[in-house]
């Protein structure tokens, strides 16, 4: 393929711009707002210099790859292009409008591929005459940095075209999962306890943010905590992810959302954007200590990890992605210290199985049901397995 489009020239555009041009593609990057396209082209700039300064890249390379990308408004330049990732505005309609609208510009063999967090790709194929050509291609942000990229057919996509792309995201040097066309696909649903589970700990009282925060990483081996996670994501953007994800599981109790976080993205405690959420980044000297109590850290990091495990677990139930995949999008996308099903062989599944039982039989909520799967490869004595 040697002609990529790519839609939409925010932060998903723009660093998807750059990892095709990184890879010798001609890219032609378009938005509806010529701000931004030169604001896109101002930033990718800055990167390469970055990169030019630190010895990572040549001065001839990096004006060759800011060369390879032709700026535009006009949806029809991607005449010509062989792929085209759209990573516009996360709205259906929108969406839908712009891929109808693509189909008489492109030829018959383009592949057309969403980069939406949430929304369906049968929704979004469903606007174009020849659907077999559609997909998703879900990279992680910033997209240069993450090597994951979750790719998801829907019930229209091909085969062939379902090859052709993962092949091409390889040979990018990504690591590119399948996944079904469910409601966030496989991180952004199996993810969703690292922040529903540290909540609910909070609101019980059982522990406050710093300490849940401090045990996940201390304890757990986790990057960050949380509530640094969501701080850094932005409570606004997370608490949206949430809810959709709730809403798109008809109201299961396992995806609920959050009171505090709804307040504090209501209140405009975003986190570090708006430089103040869980904690305060203005004022760091106000956020309290957390309590390095390893008992009750234990005790947080194994509820949390047991709520993780079961979702992963459940996703490999429901065929959602193989074991490898699920192991390898949360290690890749989300940085996880190990794949969470390898994490279940490591604990032993029995001990899982009772750890979500212990829930279960305390609170007496659906949210604490265990996953089938778990449950009966424990009770089999089979671990999880990654041929
Ligand atoms: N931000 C993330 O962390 C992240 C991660 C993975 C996937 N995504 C998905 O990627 C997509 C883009 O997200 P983003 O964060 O880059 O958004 P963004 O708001 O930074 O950028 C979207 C851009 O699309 C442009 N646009 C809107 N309608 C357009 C149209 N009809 N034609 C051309 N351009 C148009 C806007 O002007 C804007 O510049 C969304 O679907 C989002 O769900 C986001």
């Amino acid at each position: 393929m040697k002609k990529i489009g790519v839609i939409g020239a925010g932060a998903m555009g723009s660093g998807i711009a750059q990892v095709a041009a990184q890879n010798g593609h001609e890219v032609i990057l378009s938005d509806t707002n010529e701000g931004t396209l030169a604001k896109s082209k101002k930033s990718l700039e800055k990167v390469m210099n970055r990169l030019v300064e630190k010895g990572r890249r040549t001065q001839e390379e990096t004006e060759a790859i800011q060369a390879r990308i032709q700026y535009t408004t006009e949806l029809k330049d991607f005449a010509g292009t062989e792929l085209i990732i759209e990573a516009i505005v996360e709205r259906l309609d929108v969406k839908k409008s712009v891929f109808a609208a693509l189909e008489q510009i492109v030829s018959d063999t383009c592949i057309l591929a969403s980069n939406t967090s949430s929304l369906s790709i049968a929704s979004i194929a469903s606007a174009c005459q020849q659907s077999s050509r559609v997909l998703g291609i879900h990279f992680f942000n910033p997209a240069p940095l993450m090597p994951l990229v979750e790719i998801i057919p829907a019930v229209q996509t091909s085969d062939a075209v379902l090859h052709e792309a993962k092949n091409l995201i390889d040979s990018w040097g990504k690591v590119s999962v399948v996944a079904k066309d469910t409601p966030g696909f496989i991180v952004n649903r199996v993810a969703r306890p690292f922040y529903g589970e540290a909540l609910r700990i909070y609101e019980e009282g059982i522990a406050d943010m710093p300490s849940i925060d401090w045990a996940m990483k201390q304890l757990g081996g986790f990057r960050m905590g949380p509530f640094e996670l969501m701080d850094f994501i932005g409570n606004d953007i997370n608490y949206a992810v949430t809810e959709s994800v709730f809403q798109a599981f008809y109201n299961d109790p396992r995806y609920k959302p959050s009171f505090t976080q709804k307040r504090h993205a209501e209140a405009g405690w975003l986190g570090r954007k708006s430089g103040r959420g869980y904690y305060n980044y203005t004022e760091v000297s106000t956020n309290a200590p957390a309590n390095e109590d390893e008992v009750l850290g234990q005790k947080i990091v194994d509820r949390i990890l047991a709520m993780l495990i079961n979702e992963a677990a459940d996703a490999l139930f429901w065929n959602i992605a193989s074991a490898k995949d699920i192991d390898l999008a949360m290690t890749k996308g989300v940085n996880y210290p190990k794949g969470l099903l390898a994490w279940a062989n490591e604990i032993g599944l029995d001990r899982c199985v009772a750890a979500m039982d212990e829930l279960y039989d305390e609170y007496r909520e659906d949210r604490y049901r265990c996953s089938p799967l778990l449950r009966r490869n424990a009770a089999q004595g089979v671990s999880f397995s990654f041929d």
